[in-house]
């Protein structure tokens, strides 16, 4: 592989100083978050908000915002480009805390054999599934899986996520398990983006070690983190923590080792049963557990003042048309929700944040507000960058989406499968623009 190779891609980095002050804002939405690393419970229903406002990016960051009747001096700034947003809503970019987006081949015949009465478990137990991604995965080429990734985060971008998590997980041996790890730090180097990226030896079994699993947890333990954490390659580690997948005590293999070399869970937990996933993650400090379809009393007990960010991922249940997380039983009960796409060819073949947000509005009853402080400020405490990312604040980096003319927030989760996005910033520059 050689990352010499100039390949035309809808976007570079570009070290540029400019300037951009967006006017006219009809109304600037989740201001003011400082204080705040996540939002939990009552603290979800609320979207601070400034109608009529003005919002300045100075290079990567927010520089200042206010109400239009007080407007900023922008003598200042050179390369100052001024952007009417009459009738437009600006928020913060969405932060999408769960992706599989690095893959070599969509999966949509199996999704055939699932109309047709197979589940998601009986599609794995025959070696399709996440081992259908893996066998193709050795004969894709790294060049090949860095283009076809850096397309979808283009796709994203358009749809408004300014930051990403993706895991590997569809290589399930040391050498294309570090194929996919390099090739998200690839990613890293050439997109715009904020990217996280996620070691998910642990994703399936491979089918020589059906019956024996623990063999294969021994490569994940003693061969794969050993090689992952000497090239630096992951910000986190994950573990598909489930009925027909890994169990809590697999699980705690991985991450007693994964503690070892300082690397942070991010847990797959309770997609297909009461798995003990959340409790094994919420043990390792786990920064979230993700999925959650299967949680109860006992397990929102474990996650309440812990830290670990309960994640709902609405288009994998959408997808494999299973049950629903309890996310307003969890607001209830005071936890925070955060919600993710889950990106990837199985369970969830779409990254669209917004329509996640739709989601949660439609199949999980959460108001416009919680599913904006799901998709945006959670998202980014679920990435382990709230200080950065997921609010309009003086200094965090200016991820921005600025939206077509609409109403109001209502809008966003009510016009399912349109793209309300106009402009998105990132990094305090025009990355995309949708007509
Ligand atoms: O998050 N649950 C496990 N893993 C993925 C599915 C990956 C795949 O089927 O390719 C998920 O849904
Ligand atoms: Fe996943």
């Amino acid at each position: 592989m050689n990352s010499e190779i100039l390949i035309p891609l809808p976007y570079t980095k570009s070290n540029a100083k400019m300037a951009v002050l967006i006017r006219n804002i009809k109304s600037l939405i989740q201001v003011d978050r400082k204080e705040k690393a996540f939002l939990a419970g009552d603290e979800m229903k609320d979207i601070p908000t400034i109608d009529n406002a003005w919002l300045l990016l100075d290079n990567e960051r927010i520089h200042s915002y206010g109400s239009m009747e007080k407007f900023p001096e922008t003598e200042q700034f050179d390369n100052l480009e001024t952007v009417d947003a009459s009738g437009c809503l600006v928020m913060p970019a969405f932060c999408d805390s769960h992706t599989h987006l690095v893959f070599p081949n969509t999966r949509e015949v199996e999704y055939v054999d699932k109309i047709n009465g197979l589940s998601y478990e009986e599609i794995a137990e025959r070696g399709g599934g996440i081992l259908n991604s893996a066998k193709a995965i050795q004969e894709a080429s790294e060049d090949k899986l860095f283009e076809d990734a850096m397309q979808r985060l283009d796709l994203i971008t358009g749809y408004g996520t300014g930051a990403v998590e993706i895991k590997s997980g569809y290589g399930l041996t040391t050498e294309s398990e570090l194929k996919m790890l390099r090739v998200i730090k690839r990613l890293k180097q050439n997109s715009p983006l904020t990217i996280k990226s996620n070691f998910l030896g642990a994703h399936s079994i491979p089918m020589e070690f059906r019956g024996q699993q623990e063999k294969y947890v021994d490569i994940v333990v003693n061969e794969m983190l050993p090689a992952v954490a000497e090239e630096n390659l992951a910000d986190f580690v994950d573990v598909f923590c489930d009925k027909g997948f890994f169990t809590v005590e697999d699980t705690e293999r991985i991450l007693e080792k994964a503690a070892e070399y300082g690397i942070r869970p991010k847990i797959h937990a309770n997609e297909l049963d009461y798995s003990g996933g959340i409790q094994v993650g919420v043990k390792y400090n786990a920064l979230s557990v993700d999925h959650l379809e299967f949680t109860g009393e006992e397990e929102m007990k474990v996650l309440k003042g812990s830290g670990t960010m309960p994640t709902i991922l609405p288009g994998a249940a959408f997808f494999l048309g299973m049950k629903y997380a309890p996310a307003k039983e969890m607001m209830a009960y005071g936890l925070p929700v955060a919600m993710a796409s889950d990106f990837n060819p199985g369970s969830s073949p779409s990254g669209n944040m917004q329509l996640i947000l739709s989601m949660a509005s439609i199949l999980y009853r959460m108001t416009p507000q919680e599913a904006i402080n799901a998709t945006t400020l959670n998202t980014a405490y679920a990435l382990g960058v709230e200080n950065e990312l997921g609010s309009i604040d003086k200094g965090k980096i200016a991820n921005i989406i600025i939206t077509k003319p609409i109403n109001g927030i209502e809008y966003l989760p009510y016009a399912y499968g349109d793209n309300k996005v106009w402009k998105v910033y990132i990094k305090g520059k025009p990355a995309k623009e949708n007509q």
